[in-house]
């Protein structure tokens, strides 16, 4: 008996060692693709300041910012942020010192073209010119994304993006900055997460301009968003002086299995492309009709009478061909198959790993985000955003050790080299964020940086955390 016992016991050691060992031996073999890109991301909003400087126009979140201050966490404003706008030079001189290798910035609309469409200002466009210039000369790739939620003001007087007019205006604004960044800048977004422009913008009235709007209107003004989109991509197509590299950068809702059962994983794939609750908060809407040229079917029933009215050339000015399929991922749900197979939605367990927005830490997300994207739109992927709310403030030592967002970023990158060795074509990682910056209405509560910014002085510091994120670069994530 008590040899028996001993033997079941020893069974159940080597099954434990050989699955370990071959954990092990698995990862050693993982690893990202050689000419992976390993990028910080920003949004010119959230970190230039200097919103009177050089001609800029107001833009709504100048506005709400002065004029509904109460909308803010502790009134904050973005009239300096990081001041970015004066002190790029020394921000891209640390970047190259931390060996990253891209960074994805926004171009402010209303500094281009101060009341949204009609005269363009030179004066903006320099800041955009020295800025590339400087990436460039750091050996670091420019990574444009062409609207990150900086409306100019005037166009939102005139109905912003339910006005039918605004995907013209975009295609405009997008020609001025093409006609004189595109000899330098090779990769572009589009839009920055499209949900949240109509989601928290003008249906839930949570960001700038603090809409609530009914959903036909709001589904009208998506319509006009994924118009711009197409507009804005046909223009890079026909007139960048060297050949684009064309995506956007959508939320990826993510939904990942409670298991690897095939069940499990049917259910969760099934609702990250499916279209059910009466809001912005999915996938499909927006990325069915960029991508595969036509809304989804559940979607315009659910959505019903209130859908947009669109016809097959709008459809096919949507479908431009993208190059990228770039998806910002923080977070996501848990699905399992419940009994008749349908997806049901996992609770998860009591006290969760949560970040500083409350966002809880799911890891997988970048393993089933990117894959389950790359399945159904076949388009190669890029992390445009990834990263945490941390609670991080300069220690005693003058450091800031933000171990949770290591730990984090840890976690996140080995399930997206877990992506890649399965076979998902994913070409980067962009880490929100360079530095800490204006969190939209949260203001400067929330520090997603890998730099901490003391907003009293400007000073910046680098984290923990940026001297291992470079230190993971430069091993191109071997040492994960
Ligand atoms: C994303 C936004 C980005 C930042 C992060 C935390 O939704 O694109 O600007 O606010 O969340």
């Amino acid at each position: 008996m008590i040899v028996l016992r001993v033997f079941a016991g020893a069974d159940k050691f080597l099954q434990i060692f050989i699955a370990s060992f071959s954990a092990v031996l698995r990862s050693a073999f993982m690893s990202f693709p050689v000419d992976f890109l390993w990028g910080v991301a920003t949004a010119s909003m959230q970190v230039e300041g200097a919103i009177g400087e050089d001609g800029r126009g107001v833009s709504i979140w100048d506005h709400f910012t002065r004029w509904m201050p109460e909308s803010f966490y502790e009134g904050n404003n973005a009239d300096v942020a990081c001041d970015h706008y004066h002190r790029y030079r020394d921000d891209v001189e640390l970047m190259r010192q931390l060996s990253i290798k891209a960074y994805r910035f926004s171009i402010s609309w209303p500094r281009v073209i101060p009341s949204g469409s009609g005269e363009v200002n030179k004066k903006g466009l320099d800041f955009y010119d020295r800025l590339v210039d400087a990436l460039l000369a750091a050996n670091i790739a420019p990574w444009v994304t062409l609207y990150h939620w900086d409306l100019p003001l005037e166009l939102y007087y005139r109905g912003g993006w339910l006005n039918p007019d605004i995907p013209k205006y975009f295609e405009d604004y997008t020609r001025a900055v093409v006609a004189r960044l595109s000899d330098r800048v090779v990769n572009w977004m589009t839009l920055n997460e499209p949900q949240c422009i109509v989601g928290l913008g003008l249906h839930q009235g949570e960001h700038a301009p603090f809409l609530k709007l009914p959903l036909r209107d709001c589904l009208r003004a998506a319509h006009h968003t994924l118009l711009a989109h197409g507009r804005a991509v046909k223009v890079l197509r026909t007139e960048a002086k060297m050949k684009a590299n064309v995506g956007w950068a959508p939320v990826g809702v993510v939904f990942i299995p409670a298991s690897d059962s095939p069940a499990d994983i049917e259910a969760a794939r099934k609702v990250m492309f499916s279209v059910n609750e009466r809001n912005f908060w999915n996938n499909t809407w927006f990325s069915d009709p960029v991508v595969l040229g036509r809304y989804p079917e559940d979607g315009l029933k659910l959505f019903g009478a209130a859908s947009p009215e669109y016809n097959a050339e709008e459809m096919a000015l949507i479908s431009q061909p993208m190059d990228f399929y770039g998806a910002n991922i923080y977070s996501a749900q848990i699905i399992r198959a419940g009994k008749d197979g349908s997806p049901e939605k996992v609770p998860s367990p009591v006290g969760p790993a949560l970040t500083m927005y409350h966002w809880k830490m799911t890891p997988p997300c970048l393993y089933w985000g990117p894959r389950f994207l790359f399945e159904r739109y076949k388009l190669p992927v890029v992390i445009t955003e990834n990263g945490l709310a941390g609670c991080d403030w300069v220690a005693r030592d003058g450091k800031v050790h933000d171990a949770h967002r290591i730990d984090y970023t840890a976690r996140h990158l080995m399930e997206l080299r877990r992506a890649c060795a399965d076979g998902v074509k994913v070409l980067g990682y962009f880490h929100w964020s360079f530095m800490d910056n204006f969190e939209w209405a949260q203001g400067y509560k929330l520090r997603f940086g890998l730099v901490h910014v003391d907003y009293a002085t400007l000073k910046r510091t680098p984290k923990d955390s940026a001297y291992w994120y470079r230190d993971v670069i430069l091993a191109n994530g071997k040492n994960l």
